[in-house]
């Protein structure tokens, strides 16, 4: 058969409502137009993001079930140590609540003011948690990644050539580290090829200088890879993943995404200094090392979602699901970012929307163009989320202006997605009508979660 099924049935269902749309005008003013601070009840469907969204499937419930909440040194923490360890191959392993968590312990304990930190694309959270302890957060994406209509396999690899000349250009000392991010989630969810990875830790071994994998979507990654890079094909998504980690020194994740969990994370690395100080840190914000700020249960749900995440019939089923969105809005002509990313499509507002220049948000334009139309949140991955400024106070615009539909794991059928194909559909065809934005209150902190919008006439 060629029809790719989902490698599930259904047990349990949530009920779906949709509001009508003079509720949805009433929900998105009484959000100040910022999709952020709309009720989840009142949306359709909601693309806003894949992470902590998915649905858990039996075995993760009944393991759930087994969750020893023991303070120190229990069974659900030996399973998670253990199955993270397989994966990785990584020496000290440290729970947290979530990626940022990592991502925040990493740079309260290693990073000083003034260094550099670079990455393919830094997602949000991580340039912000870089920059809070004083470091420029330094995206070297490859110049592919910059283009969102060519077709080319791994789009998200770092740039060597700028990678060395940020080195020279810096001392390596202000380099404590250096990230890559896989998938790459802000370039519009494109993966890292082997080589990349192992090019990057090429450069950066002659100088000492550590490699710190963003694992979040690391599952996702090791399928492009089996499917596109040579070499590859016959090897399962676990050997890959292992080969993905053998060149790091350290990861932060996210289990919100590919460990197939609703909360958690973890920071990893093999060197003992920098494990002490983590240990030192996470005791303080998360919890004792064989919990870290998560309960027995999540551990649980954790050690099996990693090992769900890298099956590949899930795999298949996975990339086949945004495939399927993502070529019917090719089809009617919609402008996308190609290839089709891992977790998420990206629609392109610059040019669908190319009247609303970037300093009016076309992004906000469309996210809230598709809420009103038909209850879809999504994300602008644009000026409002990198908001950047220069030195006189003038806003910069973002490179890319993109709407993340982002494809919650194990939920949407594809009737769900067959109305969403019809919404943006109808967003399209009335694409002139759609306002730009300005911002009326914004914090001095990734300002996309609580900023106030208003549509400009
Ligand atoms: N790194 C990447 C690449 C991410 O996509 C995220 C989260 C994080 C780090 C932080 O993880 O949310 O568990 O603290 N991304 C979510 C998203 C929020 O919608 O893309 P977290």
């Amino acid at each position: 058969m060629s029809t790719i099924i989902e490698p599930f049935r259904i047990k349990m269902t949530e009920p779906l409502k949709i509001i009508s749309k003079d509720e949805r005008i009433e929900a998105l003013k009484r959000a100040y137009n910022n999709v952020f601070l709309l009720d989840a009840e009142d949306c359709c469907i909601d693309l806003l993001t894949d992470s902590g969204t998915g649905a858990m499937s039996t075995q993760q419930w009944a393991a759930l079930m087994l969750g020893d909440e023991s303070y120190a040194g229990s069974k659900s923490w030996k399973k998670f140590e253990s199955v993270v360890k397989q994966i990785t191959g990584i020496k000290h392993i440290f729970p947290v609540h979530q990626g940022r968590a990592a991502e925040s312990i990493l740079a309260q304990t290693i990073v000083n003011k003034g260094d550099v930190i670079p990455n393919n694309s830094h997602f949000d959270t991580t340039r912000a948690n870089m920059e809070y302890a004083g470091a420029h957060a330094i995206d070297l994406l490859c110049d592919k990644g910059l283009n969102t209509t060519l077709e080319a396999p791994f789009k998200g690899d770092m740039d060597i050539e700028n990678l060395k000349k940020c080195i020279a250009d810096n001392s390596v000392e202000k380099i404590p580290f250096c990230m890559i991010t896989v998938t790459n989630n802000t370039g519009g969810g494109q993966p890292v090829s082997m080589n990349n990875i192992r090019e990057i830790k090429g450069v950066l071994k002659k100088y000492g200088i550590p490699l710190v994998i963003d694992a979040c979507r690391f599952a996702e990654n090791a399928y492009f890879i089996k499917k596109h890079e040579q070499g590859y094909q016959d090897l399962s998504l676990l050997e890959i993943a292992q080969e993905m980690f053998s060149y790091a020194d350290a990861a932060t994740m996210s289990c919100k995404k590919d460990g197939l969990a609703n909360i958690g994370g973890f920071l990893i690395c093999n060197n003992d200094q920098w494990a002490e100080k983590f240990r030192n840190m996470l005791i303080l914000r998360e919890g004792f090392p064989t919990y870290g700020g998560l309960a027995g249960r999540d551990l649980e749900v954790i050690a099996v979602g990693l090992m769900e995440a890298l099956e590949y019939d899930y795999q298949v089923y996975r990339h086949a699901t945004v495939e399927y969105l993502g070529r019917s809005l090719i089809d009617k002509g919609v402008p996308i970012v190609r290839p089709i990313g891992g977790h998420a499509v990206f629609l392109d507002a610059k040019q669908f929307l190319p009247n609303i220049p970037p300093i009016q948000y076309p992004g906000i334009g469309l996210v809230n163009a598709l809420y009103l139309e038909g209850g879809v949140r999504s994300v602008e991955l644009g000026t409002v989320m990198f908001g950047r400024f220069d030195e006189q106070g003038n806003e910069l615009p973002s490179p890319l202006e993109l709407v993340r539909l982002a494809i919650p794991r194990r939920v949407y059928t594809q009737s769900h997605f067959d109305y969403l194909i019809e919404t943006i559909d109808a967003v399209w065809e009335k694409k002139d009508s759609i306002p730009g934005y300005k911002i009326t209150y914004q914090p001095s902190f990734l300002r996309h979660f609580t900023c106030q919008l208003e549509a400009l006439e």
